[in-house]
């Protein structure tokens, strides 16, 4: 497995791969790689011939200082692990590679990130998306995977790359759990004891929200629920429970509005943040 550090000769690695007519496929992470990680590793490997996966805590999405501060950085055992499921080559960059300076470029996407996330975290997709937009422009590739837990995310660079004519196929990879429904995330590692185990009340919620909907309960209704249930516990906090069209993200009053309802919900664990969402159908 090849480490770049540096973009002149991961390009010049991709360069020569380019030239046996490989296709390459990019999982872009942030790192403290877990399960759902190594499933979009595995999807990108059934699919392509060159796997590269991307370490990088992109500075630039994050809008809380303390949240960039612990963010779980594993880069020797990460790199233990993509060796493990023979991946191709890793590209972990450090900040000053990606920024050579401070970032003027911003983005704004309308609708798309003026709710759930993106008003919970102003400024956080125009930081995904100028680092997508780089590894993108850097690696080129056939192929980029992204993982369903981050519904908005995926939308968002859906968008941003048919906008900007991004040569490249997406796709989504559904959501590793836990035994108890708990989406896997790096932020996991952060759970400990009672709060670790007051986490699943997310998945639990979905759950719940989704069959009373399917049983057509009224949405108002169930939003009431959900915050009950998931406030009920200790040290736990609703941020948003949404129900959404999963294509342009309109936020919906009835769940009849749209073919492809999904639910997305975030909140805290203690100071943990959380997101999961799941289709209704
Ligand atoms: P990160 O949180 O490390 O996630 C990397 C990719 O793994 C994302 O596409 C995410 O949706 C996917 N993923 C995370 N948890 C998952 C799970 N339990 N099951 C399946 N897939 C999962 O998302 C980011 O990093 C960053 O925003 C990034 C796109 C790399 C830009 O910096």
């Amino acid at each position: 497995m090849e480490i770049f550090k540096e973009i002149t000769p991961l390009k010049a690695f991709l360069k020569a791969k380019k030239q046996h007519h490989n296709t390459i496929g990019l999982v872009p992470t942030m790192g403290a790689l877990h399960r759902g990680h190594l499933s979009l590793i595995e999807t990108c490997q059934s699919q392509n011939n060159v796997t590269i996966c991307s370490i990088f805590v992109n500075p630039a999405q994050f809008n809380n200082a303390s949240d960039l501060e612990h963010y779980p950085r594993t880069l020797e055992q990460d790199t233990l692990l993509l060796e493990k499921v023979e991946c191709d080559a890793i590209f972990c960059p450090e900040s000053s590679e990606m920024y050579p300076g401070p970032p003027l470029v911003r983005f704004d996407f309308g609708p798309l990130d003026k709710i759930m996330e993106g008003e919970f975290r102003p400024g956080h997709f125009s930081g995904v998306a100028l680092v997508v937009s780089k590894l993108f422009n850097i690696i080129e590739p056939d192929n980029a995977y992204f993982g369903q837990k981050d519904w908005q995310q995926f939308a968002i660079i859906r968008q941003l790359t048919e906008e900007l004519r991004f040569n490249l196929k997406l796709h989504t990879v559904e959501t590793t759990r836990e035994d108890d429904g708990l989406a896997m995330s790096s932020r996991n590692q952060r759970l400990k004891g009672p709060d670790r185990l007051n986490a699943g009340v997310f998945y639990q919620a979905l759950l719940a929200a989704r069959e009373s909907l399917i049983k057509g309960i009224a949405l108002d209704k169930v939003r009431h629920t959900v915050r009950e249930m998931v406030n009920a516990r200790p040290g736990v906090s609703l941020e948003y429970f949404e129900v959404a069209d999963s294509i342009n993200l309109n936020q919906l009053d009835s769940v009849k509005a749209s073919d492809r309802p999904i639910l997305c919900i975030a909140g805290f664990v203690g100071e943990v943040r959380l997101i999961d969402n799941m289709f209704l159908y």
